[in-house]
């Protein structure tokens, strides 16, 4: 117990859903899944996704969080303690945590720039981008190595102060304001979006179910988008949850948690799609120029850009791209302190079990800073632009020779993402759940569960079922599945 308090605890288990719904919710909920549903099938992918998340996400969620909880470490300690023969399991946890974080800090420095750029517009016209359009101003900022740096160290610091605070003290604390914050922005972002004239053209994209694009775009394709946005919104296979778990107290109930935070999440994400479908939607039906459907950097700053800019545009567009922007930034700042935490509780563990005093705040930092480096590189290819833009430094493909042939190796920020969420959290997840239904046995997780005074395991018949079978199957076909994204071969 002692030991517990050493590397501390949740003080509450709504401020522990608040932190854990806060990693789940952010750019993956914002700028992937709303053009994803649209783009395979509307309401017939999300059909598809619910099924995903029902038999594939909550099983792991719980399988995590149990974990964690029993162990009371981090990644790498749980998998240490499970079997030395498995540390290394933990390791590609604790380093998809460092990649993902090298390149999301970039990108949440990115929103800190959109945030304040629409702020100083309210004040001056021009001031905030320059008089520049929306692809203008943002070709002219990847390319900007130091503003890219800055906005990087500023949006990292914020992350670094928040986790220094400890578990109660400051990732609760935060995410106890910042997750209803950001619900209520979420709100009136929504309601002026879909009352814009023209919003029926977003909604429709997103929401109209199309059955025929299960045999259009291929069946196994739709399931493996989906497989791969449901484990990454997440926040899944990397140990965020087990690290997030092992700060639970015995007296909260497991498997109630494991379906909250999916639930949220998925609410999160509709309502992203929701705030920003049908503005998209309303400005290119009246015709805006450089509007349409996307996903990704593009779609987040530069069509959402346009939409406040010219599509609302004067006083009203700036405040609604500050507080969409800041909202992002939030969304993007509650994910970054979840994978910082994954990498610090490594550190601090380690000195726990020597009986050193953790010394938070100097560990916190310095991995901080390492991560930081990380993400320099990400800086400073401009986005894989590098070439075009004379950054200062080349992509991986041009740094080792592979001339940008395959998509992975494009910019720094898709060699991380490869590396991260394309090879080592679907393979996380699928090793963790065939040491659960294999080696372990599903009873130790509901052996946690039942570990809560009055607690009985509701479906644990279903989630034998799940370690066993359907979450292996599922993680190794949104592995293939993603190495088939990332290197391009055509499988699916
Ligand atoms: N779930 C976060 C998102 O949707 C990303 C994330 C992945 C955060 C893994 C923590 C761990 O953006």
């Amino acid at each position: 117990m002692e030991q517990d308090n050493k590397r501390g605890q949740w003080g509450s288990n709504i401020g522990f859903l608040m932190a854990a719904v806060g990693s789940a919710v952010g750019l993956g909920n914002i700028w992937g899944f709303p053009y994803k549903m649209g783009a395979n099938g509307g309401f017939a992918f999300l059909v598809i996704y619910l099924l995903m998340v029902a038999f594939v996400g909550i099983a792991t969620m719980l399988g995590e969080l149990a974990l964690g909880r029993k162990y009371g470490m981090g990644v790498v300690g749980t998998y240490k303690l499970i079997s030395k023969k498995y540390t290394w399991i933990g390791w590609l946890g604790f380093l998809s945590g460092f990649f993902i974080l090298g390149f999301y800090s970039v990108l949440g420095g990115y929103t800190l720039r959109y945030t304040l750029g629409f702020l100083m517009e309210i004040f001056s016209a021009g001031a905030g981008f320059g008089g520049m359009g929306s692809g203008e101003f943002f070709g002219s900022f990847i390319i900007n190595s130091g503003g890219n740096l800055l906005y990087h160290g500023i949006f990292m610091g914020l992350t670094v102060l928040i986790v220094m605070g400890g578990i109660s003290g400051g990732i609760e604390k935060f995410t106890k304001v910042a997750m209803p914050a950001l619900f209520a922005m979420l709100i009136i972002v929504i309601i002026r979006s879909v009352t814009l004239e023209g919003a029926f053209v977003g909604l429709e994209f997103m929401f109209k179910p199309n059955w025929n694009a299960f045999s259009e775009i291929g069946f196994m394709k739709v399931l493996k988008t989906a497989a791969g946005q449901m484990f990454f919104s997440l926040s899944l296979g990397m140990g965020c949850m087990i690290t997030y778990g092992s700060y639970l107290s015995k007296s909260e109930n497991l498997e109630k948690n494991a379906l909250i935070i999916p639930i949220a999440d998925t609410i999160f994400a509709l309502c992203a799609g929701l705030a920003v479908m049908p503005a998209v939607g309303a400005f290119m039906h009246q015709g805006v120029e450089g509007i349409s459907f996307g996903a990704g950097p593009g779609l987040l700053f530069v069509t959402l850009h346009q939409v406040f800019s010219v599509g609302m545009g004067g006083l009203i567009g700036n405040l609604f791209g500050v507080l969409f922007y800041f909202l992002v930034f939030i969304a993007a700042v509650t994910s970054a302190i979840s994978l910082l935490e994954v990498c610090t509780a490594y550190f601090i563990d380690k000195r726990v079990e020597k009986g050193l005093d953790p010394n938070r705040k100097k560990i916190t930092i310095f991995t901080g800073l390492a991560i930081f480096a990380m993400g320099a590189l990400v800086c400073l290819d401009g986005l894989g632009s590098g070439v075009a833009g004379g950054a200062a430094i080349d992509p991986p493909g041009l740094m080792f020779g592979m001339e940008n042939i395959r998509t992975a190796f494009a910019s720094w920020l898709d060699f991380y993402d490869m590396i991260s969420e394309g090879v080592f959290m679907p393979l996380g997840a699928l090793l963790m759940a065939l040491i659960i239904g294999w080696s372990l046995k599903t009873t130790v997780i509901k052996d946690e569960v039942e570990s809560s005074p009055n607690v009985l395991m509701k479906s644990y018949k279903f989630w034998d079922i799940c370690y066993k079978f359907i979450v292996p199957v599922g993680m190794f076909f949104v592995l293939m599945g993603q190495l088939d994204d990332f290197f391009g071969l055509g499988i699916f």
